[in-house]
């Protein structure tokens, strides 16, 4: 018996592609698949710049600001200080009260030359500076190293409760070079 030949599903070279295959190798090419693309690059252009403006709108509800702590704080009653330095808002507010016959006030801790933070020596009864030794008496005006002026004083004042309040934002300074004196200022101190 012949052996029987089956057709090849190859197509024969030279012989022009079926109309699916050529379908298929045009579709991505077709203008109608072009204009998608195109509506389709210009939608997602327009989103991409319609989200960045909605960020940068919610942005502006959110500022870069720097929140300070209160300036403000209430340091109880006179009679709650002895004479002398009390460290009790050193800490809190880089403060220390000053009681003294007759009067009360409030020392803001930041050495005059650049800033440090002074000790009490309560043995020496001065301040000093660890960075660059500056000293200063017991009223937080300067005698020796660097430090150009006393230490500034904060607003001091009895509120109706018969409490101190004190603001750190408001300072009386003392500056001989400048001929400067606020340290009688009314709200340098309270007379106790
Ligand atoms: S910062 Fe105090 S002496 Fe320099």
């Amino acid at each position: 018996m012949p052996e029987q030949i089956q057709p090849k599903s190859a197509e024969k070279p030279g012989a022009s592609p079926s109309p699916a295959a050529a379908a298929k190798s045009n579709s991505s090419d077709s203008p109608e698949v072009v204009n998608r693309q195109r509506r389709r690059l210009i939608w997602t252009c327009l989103w991409g710049y319609l989200g960045v403006n909605f960020l940068m709108f919610l942005r502006y509800f959110f500022p870069r600001a720097l929140f300070e702590p209160p300036t403000i704080y209430n340091a109880g009653y006179p009679a709650d200080f002895s004479l002398g330095i009390d460290q009790r808002f050193l800490q809190s507010e880089r403060c220390w009260v000053v009681r003294e016959p007759g009067r009360l006030f409030v020392i803001f801790a930041q050495c005059t030359h650049l800033g440090c933070t002074p000790d009490w020596e309560a043995a020496q009864n001065i301040f000093h500076c660890p960075c660059h030794g500056s000293e200063y008496d017991s009223e937080g005006v300067n005698f020796a190293g660097p430090a150009p002026r006393p230490m500034d004083r904060c607003f001091v004042q009895i509120d109706p409760s018969g409490q101190i309040v004190v603001d750190t934002s408001r300072r009386y300074i003392m500056d001989p070079a400048a001929g400067t004196n606020q340290f009688n200022d009314p709200g340098a101190y309270i007379a106790v």
